[in-house]
């Protein structure tokens, strides 16, 4: 079959039919698991997120340079304590403070924050904001550290959630409200429960918008293929809450209010504090065994992409709105992968993450805040293998990123994320 996932035409017909092992799989989680051997269970004491003491509530202080920012996980660990308080972390903080909170397992942990140091820190510590103060960062660096907010397009992926385009909302960061209702309203629609289908759904839908109204719409191989599937699974996947009758998660409008730091008005409105992100009281993360793997992620991302083929169409508008043009894995490969096997076995998250470790050096370069590129690169292709070890990955050893040329939202960025 052709690269059906490229085209558009197939994908309004929504009959695409994958030739993967994974047609065969159900959707539903507990088939997953059971291909996997796991079954979660509910432990109450052990699943208990605590948010009395030294992880009450404490809202950033800006004045006093605290950053908090897109990522309405970290900054809600940030403010009970998970994290240092001031937003900037070194990665065992992070994958100390994934795995106490919500149950990210270390593989992916440890991958998370790698990228996050070395795309938008000093190599070993960042900020889940903008820019921190230089103090905070390590000698011999070229510049300041832009943190995750200053990543659009290495880190940052268009069609977030609740987050805006950055060539849209001129900040890839701060929460569009519009786009919020849209979401909230979604799972109220469902009976007040915000399920993977619904998130799928919601992105579906985000997706066309920035298809239809930004001309700078790129999805990366690793921005779009990975990381932004990443920020829609996460929300019921992490935020869900974890019970003796619910032990996969059950999200409701007040847990989902309360980690994007949001309030319900009496017309219906909604006021949002931004930073002020909320572990929920009596909230139950993941059981302890089930952590949220790669793998994992992998599964759901295919299972996304099943039903709505265009996820894994890697390429952009070409400064125009509606002008998508997709770019062959097979071109960007050397012919490793191809569209028809990407959504077999691990190739989906081999693909991504392995084309992240071949761009590492232009991305880091084109970052220009870290002198030692060649330490930097080593860290995070170290990182790579580490978390595709066992993976079984088909060996991609070359990229072709000049087939992004045409695309003026990875191309004509600059240095400092805008156009
Ligand atoms: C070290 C671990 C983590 C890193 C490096 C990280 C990084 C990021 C980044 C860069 C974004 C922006 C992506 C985009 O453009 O959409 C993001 C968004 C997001 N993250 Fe995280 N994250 C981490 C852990 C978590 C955890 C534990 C959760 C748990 C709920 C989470 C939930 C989300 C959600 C829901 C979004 C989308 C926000 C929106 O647009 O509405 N993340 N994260
Ligand atoms: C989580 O689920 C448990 C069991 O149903 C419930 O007692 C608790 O209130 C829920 N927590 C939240 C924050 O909704």
């Amino acid at each position: 079959m052709k690269p059906t996932i490229l085209s558009f035409g197939a994908l309004a017909s929504g009959v695409v039919a994958f030739p993967t092992v994974l047609d065969q799989l159900q959707r539903s989680s507990a088939n997953e698991k059971r291909l996997l051997g796991i079954t979660p269970g509910f432990n109450a004491a052990a699943q208990y997120v605590s948010t009395t003491g030294a992880h009450t509530f404490v809202p950033p202080d800006f004045d006093a340079g605290d950053v908090r920012g897109p990522c309405p996980g970290l900054n809600a660990m940030a403010n009970h304590g998970y994290l240092p308080h001031n937003g900037v972390g070194g990665h065992l903080d992070f994958i100390q403070g994934t795995l106490d909170v919500f149950g990210m397992a270390a593989d992916m942990s440890a991958f998370l924050t790698v990228v996050g140091g070395t795309l938008d820190g000093d190599g070993l510590s960042w900020s889940i904001g903008g820019p921190v103060p230089s103090a905070l960062s390590l000698g011999g660096l070229l510049g300041e550290p832009q943190g995750i907010s200053g990543s659009h397009n290495k880190y940052e992926s268009d069609a977030s959630p609740t987050r805006g385009d950055l060539y849209l909302n001129g900040d890839d960061y701060k929460l569009q409200m519009d786009q919020w209702e849209d979401l909230y309203a979604r799972g109220q629609a469902n009976g007040d429960s915000y399920t993977l289908d619904v998130l799928n759904e919601f992105r579906s839908a985000r997706w066309d918008y920035s298809l239809n109204n930004n001309p700078y719409f790129f999805n990366g191989p690793f921005t779009g293929v990975l990381v932004a599937p990443a920020a829609y699974e996460f929300i019921y996947r992490f935020m869900g809450n974890k019970s003796a009758e619910n032990p996969e998660g059950y999200l409701n409008g007040d847990v989902l209010m309360s980690f994007f730091s949001m309030t319900k008005n009496d017309d219906g409105s909604f006021t949002h504090t931004p930073g002020n992100e909320r572990i929920p009281d009596n909230w139950y993360k993941r059981a302890i065994g089930d952590e949220y793997s790669i793998p994992l992620l992998a599964l759901d991302t295919v299972a996304a992409a099943l039903e709505y083929p265009k996820f894994l169409s890697v390429g952009g508008n070409t400064g125009t709105v509606n002008s998508f043009v997709g770019v062959l894995p097979e071109d960007i490969t050397e012919g490793v992968f191809n569209a028809a096997t990407l959504t077999q076995g691990n190739n989906l998250a081999c693909f991504s993450m392995q084309f992240l470790a071949q761009a590492a050096p232009d991305l880091i370069k084109g970052s220009g805040v870290i002198s030692d590129i060649l330490g930097a690169v080593t860290r995070l292709t170290g990182a790579v293998s580490t978390a595709i070890s066992g993976l079984s990955c088909p060996q991609l050893t070359q990229i072709d990123e000049s087939q992004f040329d045409q695309f003026p939202g990875y191309s004509e960025m600059k240095p400092d994320g805008t156009y």
